[in-house]
């Protein structure tokens, strides 16, 4: 699919008000975005295992306006007016328009909320413009009762990826890759899509237990952290090295091989920092804190033979993977000898989830 296919043509329904409400979850990459071209185009293609507990809740209110001058909303986070998510949505709205042409017919009230602890650190922009994408869809839907489930799920990751590129991964469960990739058919720069390959079951419920060691505000924001990669010296050694981590993790999928699971997910998290220790400016992410988990995690692998590893993105907080079937004794030991280093001994225990769902 093109660009073009998801420009709509006249609807068949007139809508006058309503109310939508979805649960959006975060997801964690395991070969990671960082650089993009125009309009949100990946520099490299990535996959990512969607969460489940970490979600944001969106509701929609629209009412029909009786002019189409400019755009009209009102933006609500946990219940209070929130002035400063303006120019985000804002400019959303103008990269969505000629997708969504009804969006200044419409009134709209935009209440979000997130399971995950306030401020943590954990990024919010995944579940939050993938939730706020679908209840734009199911405004869509309505106006074209006719659209099938398979345009409604892509055209709500396209539009998702415009208001933040690791959002189009948050809607479909599972597995799920974006960007295109000659070994993966059907991938696209345009949309996330699921994984539809072999996976083996040591995937299956994979677990993801998230260690906040700095819920502080991010350092780098996600639009200057991409930036960096332009000009870049490592910049396309690294995007072709992701092409490569992908095809070894397809067959890894296939194979079950938790061993080299680890190996490639690790060297994507450290890859990732590498990039941005070695751009100009530089950054350095990583706290103390976070250097101590990761030592724990290769002590305990090496002691037990398990396999826990860790992951992580543009911050100090360590996404710890284990398979599910390691989880009794990997949470025990995480949680009697890692959150000694997490601030307030903070941490979200979540897994593998199934996408969003519509609560209303
Ligand atoms: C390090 O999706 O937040 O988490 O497209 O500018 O909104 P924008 O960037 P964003 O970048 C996420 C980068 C990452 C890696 C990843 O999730 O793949």
């Amino acid at each position: 699919m093109t660009e073009k296919d998801f420009i709509p043509k006249e609807y068949s329904a007139e809508i006058e008000e309503g109310k939508v409400t979805w649960q959006s979850p975060s997801n964690i990459a395991l070969v990671k975005y960082w650089g993009k071209k125009e309009n949100q185009v990946p520099a490299n293609p990535s996959i990512s295992f969607t969460l489940d507990s970490c979600r944001t809740t969106t509701t929609l209110s629209f009412q029909k306006k009786e002019n189409a001058e400019g755009f009209d909303f009102e933006l609500f986070f946990e219940g209070e007016k929130k002035e400063s998510f303006r120019p985000k949505i804002q400019k959303f709205f103008e990269r969505i328009e000629v997708y969504l042409p009804f969006l200044k017919e419409y009134r709209f009230k935009v209440e979000t909320s997130n399971s995950f602890p306030h401020s943590s650190g954990i990024a919010s922009s995944a579940s939050g413009m993938s939730a706020l994408a679908l209840c734009l869809m199911s405004l869509e839907k309505q106006l074209d009762p006719e659209m099938n489930s398979e345009y409604f799920t892509r055209k709500a990751s396209f539009l998702a990826r415009l208001g933040s590129g690791s959002a189009c991964r948050s809607i479909e469960g599972g597995l799920v890759n974006w960007g295109e990739h000659q070994n993966i058919p059907g991938t696209s720069d345009l949309y996330g899509i699921k994984y539809s390959h072999e996976v083996h079951e040591n995937f299956r419920n994979y677990q993801d237990t998230i260690l906040l060691v700095d819920k502080g505000e991010k350092q780098v924001s996600s639009t200057l952290g991409h930036d960096l990669m332009n000009g870049h010296p490592y910049a396309e050694r690294r995007f072709q090295q992701a092409h490569e981590n992908l095809d070894l993790l397809k067959g890894i999928f296939e194979s079950g091989d938790l061993s080299e699971f680890i190996k490639v997910v690790e060297s994507e998290a450290l890859t990732l920092h590498a990039m941005m220790m070695t751009s100009q400016p530089y950054f350095l992410l990583m706290k103390p804190n976070t250097l101590e988990i990761i030592n724990k995690v290769f002590d305990f692998r090496a002691r037990t033979g398990m396999h826990l590893c860790f992951t992580l993105d543009a911050g100090a907080n360590v996404h710890l993977l284990y398979p599910e079937k390691e989880k009794k004794e990997t949470l025990e030991f995480i949680k009697s000898e890692m959150l000694q280093f997490c601030e307030n001994g903070q941490y979200i225990a979540d897994n593998v989830g199934s996408g969003a769902k519509q609560l209303a």
